[in-house]
This record gives C-alpha cells, structure tokens and sequence, in this order.
C-alpha cells in the first residue's frame, strides 16, 4: 500500500485556515482547525491514538516523530486556539493549569510576577506553594486599578498575570491599559480569559502577550474534559512556550483534542444562551429579598462596568452573590437545595452548576487572605448553564426560599 501523503508539519497553518482570521465569530469557531483528514477527507479530525509514527529513514519522517512533541489531533487543536484568539499560535497542555505552570516556566529565580489578588485559587496555590521555592516572587495586587499595577512594578518584573472577569467575584481589568504597563516595564501580559471565552473577548487584539485558557470550561463546554491553552503571536515566544511543552511534557491525549475541536464549534451559540440566561438571574437575583448583594459585571452600576463594556462582546453566565443573612447555614440551604444547579466544582458546561468558593475552588487560598479581598464565607457562585432560564429562575427561588 502506498503511504498517504499528509501534508502538514507541526507549525503549518493552511491558507484556508489562515483566511478565517478575518471571518466572524460563528464562522471562525465551525471551522477553527476544521480540515478534511488529509489521509481519507473525513469531515471531523480523527483521534490519532498512537504514540509514535514511522519514519522512512533516520530524520526523514512526515513532521511527526513522538506524540509528546506532536500529534495530529492535537495540532488541529492548536490551531483552532490560534484562530479563535486571532493568534498566530496555540499550544495544547493537559489541564489549565498545566498551561499556567508552562508561563511560569519562563522566569527565572529572582524574576518577579505581579498577579491579581483575586483569581482562582488553583493559580494562587501554584504560585505560592509551588513557584516561590523555586525563587519567583508574587506580588498580589487589585489589577482593577491599575494604579496598583504601576506602583508594584520593579525593574525585576517579568510577568503581569491577569485575570477578567475574576474567579469569583467578577472584578474587570483594563487589558489594553495593563499591556501598555507591561511594555513600558519589558514584561509579559498573561490573561487568563476562562471566564470571558474568545466569544467576549480577545485579550491579544488589546495589547496581551499570551492568553491562557481553561479548556476544561467554555472551551469544551460539556464538563467532560480537563484542558489548558495558551495562545500568542510573538514566533519567539511560541518556541520557548512550545520547548517547554514538549520537554516538561503536560500534553493532552488525542481524544481530549478531539472532544475540545468538536466543543469550539458550538462556542457561539453556547455563549449567547450564557449571556442571556446569566444576565435573567442577574438581575432577578438582584432584585430578590434576601440577597444582599450580586457580583456580576453587566450591572450598569457595578465598579468594572464601563471598562467591561469597552474590552466585551457581553457579560456571560458566571455570577457570584450573598445573602442578607450571610451566615453558613443559610448559603449551604441554598448550596444543597437546588435541583437544576448542580453543587460542583467548574464552570462553563452547558449545565447549571453551583458552587461554594470559600470551601471549594478557592480553599486554597487562607482564610484572612480571602476575605481580605472580599472572598467572604457565604458568597456562592453560579455557572449558569444553557437550560432554559425560567427553569433556573424557579430552581434558585425555591432554594433561596
Ligand atoms: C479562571 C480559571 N483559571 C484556571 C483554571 C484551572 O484550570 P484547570 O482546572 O483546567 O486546570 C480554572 C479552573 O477552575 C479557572 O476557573
């Protein structure tokens, strides 16, 4: 049997892929990384299970030599990431924050990161119990204000990282404002843009360096694969993130890649019913009598508002609030009552979750910490799904009582 022919070496993007660049939303995300198999034309990338490829002689192979270092599936992935963040770059890691550790790994012992004081806790555990042994330091600033971002950079400052909407209490950051600090300092901008999703928001056209993405959220969108991205323009910068890939090795397998290809091309119509569905409750839950307060960034009054109007295409599904009785016992009724939301950690899947941050997603950081920057006990955060929201409405009213 003659070899088929595949024509593609691991940093080949097709014209055709390439012409999406200027193309919309739905276009883009259909067919992001969307070729025919170059060995049959099947429509949809196959899930190239191998672990390795055969070369004709030594050297001589078809641009695959490991499935560490690449594999098809994967590199229809990556390019897909590239086009969905207009980058001219994407890397697939094996969770979000496999991506994330990769980003650290640039520095050096002495470099210095600013970062957000509220972000996901799972970024804040990596930093603090994993990174500053190694010589990184953390400085944790409001990057709301980017006053405090200018005031915490020293001439050791190699990385802002940044995350907009925040993981849980939706605080907005002016991304194009924050990149122009970075330059001015000669440091990376990293954007963690999980909550926003491409369809919001496309932090590189704002002056970022590389996005990072928890695939396992939007991306995916069906709470059934855990994976990370990063995604960048500068050639350089790809090398470097790519070395660091494939030499430290948190890849994810081909079936994952596949499963991530096929929840991109719902991306658009998942994020309009986000949108939608998030800013009913929003307001509804604003509007109730035992709710204090709701964090959500759609509020024409909400501090992050006009800057979040100005770097958004919408609001999204993800909404934080407290009761007026902010006691535990009164949240974990809430907590454990719902029927639709179910109690779990993630976000980002087309079904309703709901979440308690203080003793899940973000237990990790300590307790002074957290309520220091307003994580307080009894906030309980929502990933509104894509259910019909009239359904969650009576879900949450039965739950908050
Ligand atoms: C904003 C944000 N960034 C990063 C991560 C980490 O991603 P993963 O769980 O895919 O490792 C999460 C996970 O919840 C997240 O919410």
């Amino acid at each position: 049997m003659t070899p088929l022919h595949i024509n593609f070496s691991p940093l080949h993007i097709s014209n055709s892929l390439k012409n999406l660049v200027n193309m919309k939303l739905a276009t883009k995300f259909i067919h992001a990384g969307a070729e025919p198999d170059p060995s049959t034309g099947a429509i949809m990338t196959p899930v190239y299970q191998t672990s390795t490829y055969v070369q004709e002689a030594p050297g001589k192979n078809k641009g695959y030599e490991y499935a560490r270092s690449q594999n098809p599936t994967r590199k229809a992935l990556e390019d897909a990431y590239a086009i969905i963040e207009n980058a001219k770059f994407g890397l697939a890691f094996g969770s979000g924050v496999a991506a994330t550790d990769s980003v650290i790994k640039l520095l050096n012992p002495g470099d210095e990161v600013i970062a957000a004081n509220d972000m996901y806790g799972g970024s804040y555990r990596l930093f603090t119990k994993v990174w500053e042994r190694y010589g990184i330091k953390f400085r944790y600033v409001d990057t709301s204000d980017v006053k405090n971002i200018k005031a915490a950079v020293t001439a050791n400052t190699k990385l802002i990282w940044v995350e907009t909407p925040t993981n849980p209490l939706m605080n907005i950051s002016d991304i194009a404002a924050i990149a122009a600090i970075s330059k001015s300092a000669k440091a990376l901008l990293c954007v963690d843009n999980t909550f926003a999703s491409p369809y919001l928001q496309n932090p590189l056209d704002l002056g970022a360096d590389i996005v990072m993405h928890s695939a396992t959220k939007y991306l995916g969108g069906h709470s059934d694969v855990i994976q990370g991205a990063l995604m960048m323009n500068d050639a350089e910068l790809r090398e470097k993130l790519y070395f660091i890939q494939k030499s430290c090795g948190a890849v994810p397998g081909p079936m994952d890649c596949f499963l991530v290809l096929r929840g991109i091309k719902t991306l658009h119509l998942r994020m309009k019913q986000h949108c939608e569905n998030g800013e009913k409750i929003a307001r509804w839950l604003r509007d109730h009598a035992k709710v204090a307060k709701v964090y959500w960034p759609g509020f024409e009054d909400s501090p992050g508002h006009a800057v979040a109007k100005n770097q958004m295409r919408g609001f999204g599904g993800m909404i934080s609030f407290v009761l007026k009785d902010e006691s535990m016992e009164a949240a974990n009724k809430v907590l454990s009552s719902t029927k639709l939301f179910s109690l779990a950690e993630s976000l980002g899947g087309v079904e309703s979750l709901i979440n308690h941050p203080a003793s899940m997603t973000h237990a990790s950081i300590p307790r002074e910490e957290r309520i220091k920057n307003g994580l307080g006990d009894s906030l309980i955060r929502l990933s509104v799904g894509i259910e019909d929201a009239d359904d969650l409405i009576a879900d949450l009213d039965k739950a908050i009582g």
